[in-house]
């Protein structure tokens, strides 16, 4: 962990809030909850109530599971602990799945014991009319406790903090608001639709949130970078709520270094601090130096160094042009081609969902299967949750045309009767409500279907692809059970049956709680296992690539694959077959309107022009990767 101090004039002197950043986030939710406890024990002590403020969302989820494990294990005591929630959606029951009096319950409050009349949350189901006496309230019982003694805060990408909006002043107290745009984007997975994500809610105000004694806002994954840089980098200002945080007295931010990597620190760490100049430093700066003056490396000279602050750069090493050679040649290293890459090997391609595969590595597999590998692929989860209900009507319709032809069910009728039961179904399902196993499994065997065209086009068959289905994911709603024994048994029992040299991985660096983190925790897990059970000699290769989102640095990649014109194509038309997907998706992720395959294809192809402008050689496109022995 590296913990920087508030203020100007220290090694992180663009940082303009106390800022801790951890490895791991388990890491950090730990240490959150540790200081829960001693908030609580402090208040037995002094008999008198501890009040915590407390978020919802994908954040605090590692914190509520480590409260709880403390309550079950070490029986931490919460009858002194009072809640506020900041939030809750306008309108919103909650009973309601989306609820976040129901998220409260799931999460914590049922596995500990705060007496139910010492919880708050605010009531997304009063009347219009009450909304405003209702938000008195709530500010009269905050009021009434003596104060909130610790805030807990996510960060939306808007900028929010509670639901404070882009616009929100710092006097504002509790109030309806209206979400802004990208905020309904957010929770569109958890809506099954943005249509569905209501327009408004209630929140505490930043003045609520600002009288607190102590804060802590916490960030985890890589898509919530850019707007930490923000509000921890720019001056307090009404776009972005989180900078009125730098006005409090005892406020920190809590990051993993996926959150923080856009940070000053992390990305030019030159700028604002001595550095060790290392081999990988030292890379890092000549690629930004390079990229930044848009010029090859190679071409560099030392008043180029010498203007853009890396003197010491060029103390260390006293020659730029070997310094700029070895950089060159380094990366230059990177570049594998079809003959440099694993042939007549065993290799497992784990992919999340039924997609990831082909979207991220699709160049990649189709070499492996020319070099002669033995491929499996395994599908993590089945995907069902992203795929319409409209294309489950299509197969229906396909099936019950085909069921004669195919001398199917003998009893056309009985297939008609229990198609018509399916379609009424679907017919009358309310928005967002989970679907039926038997829904679920149609969806899954449609994502089955598309997986199995895909690797056709990169030369595999149907035996090359396994279905693994997961138990976590099988919820039917966006929020998965964590990771289990059985999971992890499943991917040790194929690792034993296929004795992998090399096995690829999504590495993203995405929220903790997303599917793809959770795939890696469980690879990890069972090839930890699988090490101990069949002796230290198995030990697969491990390939990373950066999941459907974002591409590796190009400092940080350790392989690069040029793919030409007509590999690219090829793996365009595999991600084509996954049609469930496709022209629109029902989680495209947010502000992002390319589908998966132009991501893909743009991806590459600007990974291609970077390491042109590097002054390498000009491919089409390229993919990257990451490889290590032990999965970090
Ligand atoms: C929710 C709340 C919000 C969230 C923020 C981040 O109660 O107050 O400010 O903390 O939208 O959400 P996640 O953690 O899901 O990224």
């Amino acid at each position: 962990m590296i913990h920087s101090e508030n203020g100007t004039g220290g090694p992180t002197r663009m940082e303009r809030v106390a800022v801790l950043i951890f490895e791991d986030p388990a890491q950090m939710a730990q240490r959150v909850a540790a200081r829960i406890s001693s908030l609580m024990h402090e208040g037995k002590e002094a008999n008198r109530y501890v009040v915590l403020g407390l978020p919802t969302g994908s954040t605090p989820i590692g914190v509520y599971h480590e409260l709880i494990r403390l309550r079950q294990q070490e029986d931490l005591d919460f009858s002194n602990v009072v809640t506020f929630n900041l939030d809750e959606y306008y309108p919103m029951q909650p009973q309601s799945l989306q609820s976040y009096h129901r998220f409260m319950r799931e999460n914590l409050f049922d596995h500990v014991n705060i007496p139910e009349d010492q919880i708050h949350i605010p009531d997304g189901s009063v009347a219009p009319s009450e909304v405003e006496s209702h938000c008195h309230q709530y500010e009269a019982m905050i009021r009434s406790t003596g104060g909130i003694d610790l805030m807990l805060l996510g960060i939306g990408r808007s900028g929010h903090i509670g639901f404070n909006e882009p616009g929100s002043k710092m006097e504002d107290r509790t109030r309806l608001i209206v979400l802004d745009e990208i905020t309904r984007k957010d929770a569109a997975s958890d809506f099954f639709e943005e249509r569905y994500v209501p327009r408004q809610a209630i929140t505490m105000g930043v003045g609520t949130i600002m009288e607190s004694r102590e804060i802590i806002l916490m960030a985890t994954g890589e898509h919530k970078a850019p707007i930490i840089k923000r509000a921890v980098e720019e001056p307090p200002n009404e776009i972005v709520s989180a900078t009125y945080l730098q006005h409090h007295p005892n406020a920190a931010f809590y990051l993993d270094r996926a959150a923080a990597s856009d940070l000053t620190r992390e990305r030019t760490p030159w700028l604002v601090r001595a550095v060790d100049w290392d081999k990988q430093v030292t890379k890092k700066a000549v690629i930004w130096l390079s990229r930044t003056l848009k010029k090859a490396i190679q071409q560099l000279d030392a008043p180029d160094f010498h203007r853009h602050h890396l003197h010491e750069l060029v103390y260390a090493w006293g020659n730029v042009d070997e310094l700029c050679r070895q950089v060159f040649e380094d990366l230059r290293g990177r570049v594998l081609y079809k003959n440099q890459l694993p042939t007549d090997t065993s290799i497992v391609v784990f992919s999340p969902h039924p997609d990831d595969d082909v979207i991220s590595m699709g160049g990649m597999l189709k070499k492996l299967v020319e070099n002669g590998n033995r491929l499996q692929v395994a599908y993590m989860t089945n995907g069902s949750v992203a795929v319409f209900d409209q294309d489950v009507r299509r197969h229906l319709r396909f099936v019950e045309l085909a069921n004669p032809l195919l001398e199917g069910l003998r009893s056309q009728d009985l297939l008609e009767e229990r198609i018509d039961r399916i379609l009424r179904y679907l017919d009358e399902k309310e928005p967002a409500q989970v679907d039926t196993d038997e829904v679920q499994a149609l969806k899954a065997f449609i994502r089955y279907t598309e997986a199995i065209s895909a690797v056709e086009v990169i030369g595999l068959s149907e035996s090359d692809a396994r279905f693994l289905d997961l138990p976590f994911y099988k919820t039917g709603r966006v929020k998965k059970d964590p990771v289990g024994d059985e999971d992890v048994r499943i991917i040790v029992d194929l690792l034993k049956e296929r004795k992998p040299d090399h096995i690829f991985v999504a590495g993203d660096l995405s929220d903790p709680h997303g599917t793809h983190r959770m795939c890696y925790h469980a690879i990890k897990l069972a090839l930890a296992r699988y090490r101990k059970e069949t002796g230290d000699g198995e030990k697969p290769l491990v390939w990373l690539y950066r999941g459907a989102w974002q591409e590796w640095e190009i400092d940080v990649a350790d392989v690069f694959l040029p793919l030409s014109k007509a590999d690219l194509t090829t793996k365009i038309e595999a991600i084509f077959k996954h049609e469930s997907q496709k022209d629109r998706a029902l989680f495209p992720g947010a502000y992002d309107d390319r589908e998966f395959w132009q991501r893909a294809r743009d991806r590459n192809c600007d990974t291609a022009n970077a390491l042109d402008e590097l002054g390498l050689p000009e491919f089409y496109a390229a993919e990257a990767y990451v490889t290590v022995r032990e999965m970090p």
